[in-house]
């Protein structure tokens, strides 16, 4: 999960690493560290359990009395989160090999460690910490025999699980050593300096050509120089990409959290997603990255989503678009759920791959088995380059700009935006009249306005906020397109608040969760208007005979539901298929305001990471 950065350069390694580091830092961790050349041909690690800050000061007070090692222009460093022994400071990487000659840092699983370490240990050897990734230090040390790479080869055929892995040694000062299968990894190319990093975000101060490694690739990296060559030793040539990521995008702008910037920018993001796609005058979307003509998209019979999290309820969005536009008959599965059931694909089955980061280790699974089962596979991704972008070859980028809070936002009202254009597409090959593709073409050039609006209700949701930020448990109801919304909702709450909350079906309420109602446990209800409205408020009123508070979230003059309701939050008119843009925005902005009055750590919530690479 996490980040790993390393540099080879003229600078101080020391501090490219540590801001490399803190530009990780938006990923998730629970502990830090770095290695770097301490002169006279050894390795130093300094490492904390907790923020890159405390990494920051230690490394400090260490270089004031190790000046050699401030001068070091080789370093490498993580950002940890925790999956094999608890995230001390022993358990912290770099790992160093027994002799102190080779430091690696490791994101990822090795499955077969425990067989590993056994035997290492009846040869002799000592492991300092509970972690899984020592090994590979032990094994580089045990296979060394001069050639660096040639260690590190060596020692990752061995491995079974997922690796993007960096290694330094004592004896190579100008040389970073890194490999992936299953966790990311992009070589940054700068002038006289090459970085090595998990994600571009830590690379893009100091270069924006960056060349990915896809699975099975070991790179060997000087100052000047990369060289990627195959498990099999085979050398291995990579394209170089320009990220058109400006460092002001990935940095707060004057905002107190990037949530809160991230959902301020979703008028932008949404104009971007919608730009060049929507063709008003034939009655159609345009989207090439789909590489589809009309006769291959009238072949598809059926589309099965997988995502995570965020992306799931935006999946679940883009089922009830697919089937009520394009009458194309969707499943929505979580990722993992996908490849463990063994699903039946048939063939005109179209897999979508939803995944704001593209990496999710889920996703990525399914979108394999898809491909390994025959379906014709689509990625639907934010971050341009990423795996399952890649390895689906073929689908749609969201152009919502980089998303640096872990909690999902303007990835979210993008991908609805993104989907509601296919669903015009595939339904223009099919039964949607141009009139009515017409009418949702129109409706969707609204959406930047549409959420600009809801934006400027800031300070009403602030004041309901103010009202239930205390309490510990809330539900969030909804039907039809809101019951997505409402899950995401609830999701959005929960990860940042701690609050405890769950989204329902309304109508589910009645069947079990009406029990726990009472006056301490608000009910949210999304409830725009909709075919459902009517029996919504049905169930409005049944939250209220139990004493719940209700904060109604529906549309602006709908006089209907002020009778209903405790407090009411408005957005704007719009079609029914949009309304989960608005209300979730919505939902986005009162979630932010809860977690922020209960003191919370809104852009790294505990626990969690924003790109989840292990399953
Ligand atoms: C969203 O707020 C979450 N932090 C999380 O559920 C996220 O949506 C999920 O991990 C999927 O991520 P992806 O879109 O990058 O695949
Ligand atoms: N599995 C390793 C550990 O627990 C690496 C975790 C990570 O990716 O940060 O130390």
């Amino acid at each position: 999960m996490c980040g790993i950065i390393g540099y080879a350069g003229h600078k101080s390694a020391a501090n490219v690493v540590v801001a490399g580091l803190k530009r990780l830092e938006y990923r998730g961790y629970d502990s830090a560290g770095i290695a770097l050349l301490n002169g006279g041909g050894s390795l130093l690690t300094v490492k904390t359990p907790g923020k890159v800050t405390e990494l920051e000061a230690e490394l400090g007070a260490m270089l004031a009395e190790k000046t050699e090692a401030g001068k070091s222009g080789l370093a490498i460093g993580h950002t940890r989160w925790a999956t094999h022994g608890e995230p001390t400071q022993l358990n912290a990487h770099p790992h160093l090999s027994p002799n102190g000659n080779f430091a690696i840092a490791h994101n990822g699983i090795i499955e077969n460690y425990l067989a590993i370490r056994d035997r290492l240990i009846s040869k002799g050897h000592e492991f300092r910490s509970e972690t899984d990734s020592e090994t590979i230090a032990h094994l580089i040390e045990e296979a060394y025999e001069g050639d660096l790479q040639a260690a590190v080869v060596t020692a990752l055929k061995q491995l079974e699980g997922t690796y993007g892995v960096i290694v330094i040694s004592a004896m190579h000062p100008d040389t970073l050593v890194a490999a992936r299968s299953g966790s990311p990894i992009a070589i940054g190319i700068g002038d006289g300096e090459t970085l090595i990093a998990s994600d571009v975000s830590a690379l893009i101060s100091h270069t924006k050509r960056v060349v990915y490694l896809d699975d099975g690739d070991v790179v060997t990296v000087t100052p000047d120089n990369f060289d990627i060559v195959s498990l099999k030793d085979v050398p291995v040539t990579r394209g170089a990409t320009e990220i058109d990521w400006d460092i002001e995008e990935i940095e707060k702008g004057g905002f107190e959290h990037f949530m809160l910037k991230e959902i301020y920018e979703q008028p932008a993001a949404l104009t971007n997603a919608l730009r060049g796609r929507l063709v008003h005058k034939d009655q159609t979307t345009k989207l090439s990255g789909m590489q589809m003509g009309p006769a291959d998209l009238a072949h598809i019979d059926r589309f099965i989503i997988a995502a995570c999290g965020t992306s799931l309820y935006a999946g679940m969005v883009g089922k009830y678009y697919l089937e009520d536009f394009a009458s194309i008959p969707t499943d929505v599965l979580q990722a993992a759920e996908f490849r463990d059931r063994n699903p039946i694909i048939q063939r005109d089955s179209c897999m979508l791959a939803i995944s704001q980061s593209g990496e999710t280790a889920d996703t990525l699974a399914a979108l394999r088995e898809a491909i390994r089962k025959g379906a014709t596979v689509m990625g639907l991704c934010n971050v341009v380059g990423s795996t399952i972008a890649r390895e689906a070859g073929r689908g749609v980028y969201l152009h919502a700009g980089p998303e640096i809070g872990v909690a999902s936002t303007k990835s979210f009202t993008c991908q609805v935006a993104v989907l509601a254009m296919m669903s015009v597409l595939l339904g223009r090959t099919r039964r949607l009249s141009a009139e009515a593709a017409s009418r949702m073409i129109a409706e969707l050039a609204r959406l930047p306005e549409l959420a600009q609006a809801v934006i400027d209700q800031e300070p009403s949701i602030l004041s309901i906020a103010e009202k239930y930020a205390h309490c510990e448990h809330a539900f969030f109801i909804g039907r039809g397109y809101m019951y997505p919304a409402v899950l995401e909702g609830a999701l959005k709450l929960k990860e940042i608040s701690y609050i405890h909350a769950e989204g329902y079906h309304a109508a589910e309420l009645k069947h079990g969760p009406i029990a726990l109602l009472n006056e301490d446990i608000p009910v949210i209800v999304a409830v725009p208007e909709s075919a459902g409205k009517a029996k919504t408020i049905g169930n409005m009123q049944e939250c209220r005979a139990r004493k719940s508070p209700v904060i109604a979230i529906a549309t602006e003059g709908d006089t209907d539901i002020a009778a209903h309701c405790d407090d009411l939050i408005t957005v704007p008119r719009c079609q029914e298929f949009l309304a989960p843009i608005p209300v979730v925005i919505a939902e986005q902005l009162f979630a932010y305001h809860v977690a922020r009055l209960r003191g919370c750590e809104i852009d790294q919530p505990k626990n969690l990471a924003k790109s989840v690479t292990v399953e």
